[in-house]
């Protein structure tokens, strides 16, 4: 027998009580390394550790974790090179790594495995994925909302129409505007720390449901891993994918941010309008129209959400089921967990190129606001000032909005005899007070769009995220 043949079942590191060879269909069909290969770094991480707590338990001579750490630098060389040998008899990612292993360090090779499971390596191969992106996105989160604050702090003072509906509603601040995003985006960089933190745990030492009769160090393992604690209970911790999903859910309520400012721009880079451009090195033309520039990135990234979507819907399908413990149909977690970390990955760079590069077409804006409704709130609010009960002077300001659109004027240009028309308590003078700037100046509280208000917390944004650099064109 040699390294390689240790079962009854050539090839297979299960083959002891087999009788016949697997069916070639069933091989296939069963197979996962046609995509799990993509965990060979954390396989192969993970068994460097394993294999340094077998030493330091006394299953492995110095000698064989010699043998064992340079086999599996081999077996690294030749997934990174591309030249190992996949066989979908070997089924997934830990058989090849084992199969290569003993390949290279021989004997020594036989013990990786010891006092380990599948059930319990992919765990911890799917932790240390979950756990590397989730920190690596919230990195990109970080690079996306380093852009929104920038943009927040040049847009600062630009008057914009906020919307309710998609109807104009209040006028804001075109801060206020990119600080709301960068709210969102906060909110999911800390989701994905959280992620970290329910990653961070190692299941090495469950085995394949109910851990080892070997004298096991998880701790130990746990420490050189990174992780910050071990699992509890090995029957939980094998069929455990809550960490998956919790990703899942971080990145598809990112989608959803990205996915509905994507279709925001959209609509306000249209020639109706028309209050936003993106670069032409953003844009993308028409094989027959040739006057066309569209915002297909903004597009695919709406329509990517989906994906990112159905890949959570997907994880969540395929765990509500399962007994206790590990089930095979865990293999099918992982398609859902790669496509939507590069989905989201690749939507999250878009988007951060579409912050950095679009600009406010700011004579169209202000065409916008001219003759709005924009400030029958401030109105409204007026009328309280002078003794008006709200949902009165919300009556009469709807009827002086009837009259302003009837005459088709601005609200803002109705005289004092109009106004008072209306209500004796609007006092002499106050037709002409009121401009959409004065009306963003007014709303001054925490959460207004006051441009003060707004600057700090611009700055209080930045510091917590980026400390004490200075913010690129600050200075005004
Ligand atoms: N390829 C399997 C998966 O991804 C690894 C665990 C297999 N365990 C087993 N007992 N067949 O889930």
């Amino acid at each position: 027998m040699t390294g390689e043949e240790s079962g009854a079942l050539p090839g297979k590191p299960w083959g002891g009580r087999f009788s016949e060879p697997t069916d070639r269909d069933v091989e296939a069909f069963t197979e996962s390394i046609s995509f799990d290969r993509r965990l060979w770094h954390e396989d192969i991480e993970g068994s460097r550790a394993h294999a340094r707590m077998l030493r330091r338990i006394g299953l492995l001579s110095e000698e064989e974790l010699g043998q064992i750490q340079a086999g599996l630098d081999k077996v690294a060389a030749e997934f990174s090179s591309g030249s190992l040998p996949f066989r979908i008899e070997w089924e997934d990612v830990h058989m090849h790594v084992e199969k290569r292993l003993v390949h290279h360090a021989g004997p020594a090779g036989l013990k990786i495995h010891t006092a380990r499971s599948r059930n319990d390596q992919v765990a911890l191969d799917l932790r240390l994925f979950v756990r590397r992106e989730a920190r690596e996105i919230s990195t990109s989160v970080e690079a996306l909302l380093r852009r929104i604050l920038v943009r927040a702090r040049e847009y600062r003072d630009l008057l914009l129409p906020g919307y309710t509906h998609t109807q104009q509603a209040q006028p804001i601040s075109g801060g206020y505007y990119f600080g709301a995003y960068a709210e969102r985006f906060l909110r999911d960089r800390r989701r994905l720390l959280a992620v970290v933190e329910s990653a961070n745990l190692s299941p090495l030492g469950s085995g394949a449901l109910a851990g080892t009769t070997l004298p096991i160090d998880r701790e130990g393992v746990a420490a050189e891993l990174g992780f910050s604690g071990i699992t509890h209970n090995g029957l939980d911790a094998v069929g455990d994918r809550d960490f998956v999903a919790d990703l899942l859910h971080a990145l598809s309520l990112l989608m959803v941010h990205l996915s509905g400012w994507a279709e925001e721009w959209v609509l306000w880079s249209t020639r109706e309008f028309g209050m936003i451009r993106l670069p032409d090195r953003l844009l993308t033309g028409s094989s027959m129209m040739p006057q066309k520039k569209n915002p297909d990135i903004l597009e695919l990234v709406r329509g990517k959400a989906g994906r990112v979507f159905s890949d959570y819907g997907g994880l969540l399908v395929l765990l509500k089921g399962l007994p206790l413990s590990y089930n095979r149909d865990l293999q099918e977690d992982k398609e859902f967990l790669f496509d939507a970390v590069d989905t989201t990955k690749a939507c999250l760079s878009m988007m951060s190129l579409a912050v950095e590069g679009m600009r406010f077409e700011e004579p169209r804006v202000e065409e916008i606001l001219k003759g709005t409704e924009l400030l029958a709130t401030d109105i409204a609010e007026d009328l309280v000032r002078f003794g008006v009960p709200f949902r009165e002077a919300h009556a009469i300001v709807g009827r002086i909005v009837a009259l302003a659109a009837g005459k088709g004027i601005p609200l803002e240009e109705l005289s004092d005899a109009d106004l008072r028309t209306f209500s004796d308590r609007f006092p002499a003078g106050y037709a002409g007070t009121l401009t959409l700037r004065g009306s963003v100046e007014r709303r001054s509280h925490v959460g207004g769009p006051a441009p003060e208000t707004v600057s700090r917390r611009i700055d209080a944004l930045w510091k917590e995220l980026f400390g004490e650099e200075p913010m690129p064109g600050a200075s005004r």
